[in-house]
């Protein structure tokens, strides 16, 4: 289980987390949506210790991540997989060559590397690509290598960061497919950042609204779907603020 637990969090003075608070249950996904720049991004760095809070904690099965020692934090990141916002894969290397690192890191024998290789590339779509360096495909063909990649390291948690920013409406939605494919399969926990709300519909069991450094509302996809709160629903509406103000007003809500 993750939880965070009223975490403060701001650079140069400007606060972002303001006294999150959430718990990701073993088993689900949680979708975190909310405006660009609310801290989205900020608050999945505390998962895996790349960002630490200036107040309040991040709990991940029982252990406090910022305070952790080095061994503790390595022992933390192997087994949670972290898809980054921008795919970051190495351009040098080859598909295989981009999941294999990480396997190798954890000094699996090279025979379970392959099959471990051939397994991610087959839940992903992307058997025939091994070869093939990250400048050869599509955005979406990288992102999902960069699925492939933590999924290969059997994460019992999967942290996906906007993971169908930039892609066409088909292709998002076979990523969405996609996910909801690797948690079946895989049985992991995830945590997806995402703005596209056809996209949260889709893969969380619960969705989380991050609106001025705090959980806005949580609750499952039928109880955001039917909110009553008038910051969620203009948000899943994707309508313009001054609109929904002017609703607010009018007692529309
Ligand atoms: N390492 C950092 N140093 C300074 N400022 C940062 C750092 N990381 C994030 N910020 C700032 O914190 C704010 C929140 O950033 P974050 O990337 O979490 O937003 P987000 O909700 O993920 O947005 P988006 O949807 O655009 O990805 C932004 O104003 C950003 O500039
Ligand atoms: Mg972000």
């Amino acid at each position: 289980m993750i939880v965070f637990r009223d975490v403060e969090k701001g650079f140069s003075g400007k606060e972002i987390l303001k006294g999150f608070s959430l718990e990701v249950r073993d088993g689900e996904t949680m979708a975190i949506i909310g405006y660009s720049g609310t801290g989205k991004s900020v608050a999945l760095k505390h998962i895996v210790g790349l960002l630490a809070p200036f107040k309040g904690e991040v709990e991940v099965d029982g252990e406090i991540v910022h305070k952790l020692d080095r061994k503790g934090l390595r022992a933390l990141r192997s087994k949670i997989g972290y898809v980054f916002q921008f795919a970051a894969l190495f351009d040098s290397m080859t598909v295989e060559e981009n999941i294999a690192l990480g396997l190798q890191r954890q000094g699996l024998p090279a025979a379970k590397i392959a099959e471990r290789i051939e397994e991610s590339l087959l839940l992903v779509d992307l058997v025939g690509t091994e070869k093939r360096y990250p400048i050869q495909l599509s955005g979406g063909m990288r992102k999902r290598v960069g699925i492939a990649r933590a999924i290969a390291l059997r994460p019992k948690y999967i942290l996906y960061d906007e993971p169908t920013t930039g892609l066409d409406p088909v292709t998002t939605a076979m990523m969405d497919l996609l996910m909801v494919r690797v948690k079946e399969k895989l049985g992991v926990t995830g945590i997806a950042v995402t703005h596209n709300m056809k996209s949260a519909f889709t893969i969380a069991d619960r969705i989380a609204m991050l609106y001025d450094g705090k959980v806005r509302q949580v609750g499952t996809v039928e109880e955001i779907q039917k909110t009553h709160d008038h910051v969620v629903r203009q948000f899943i509406e994707g309508r313009p603020e001054a609109a929904a103000a002017e609703a607010a007003d009018a007692g529309l809500q």
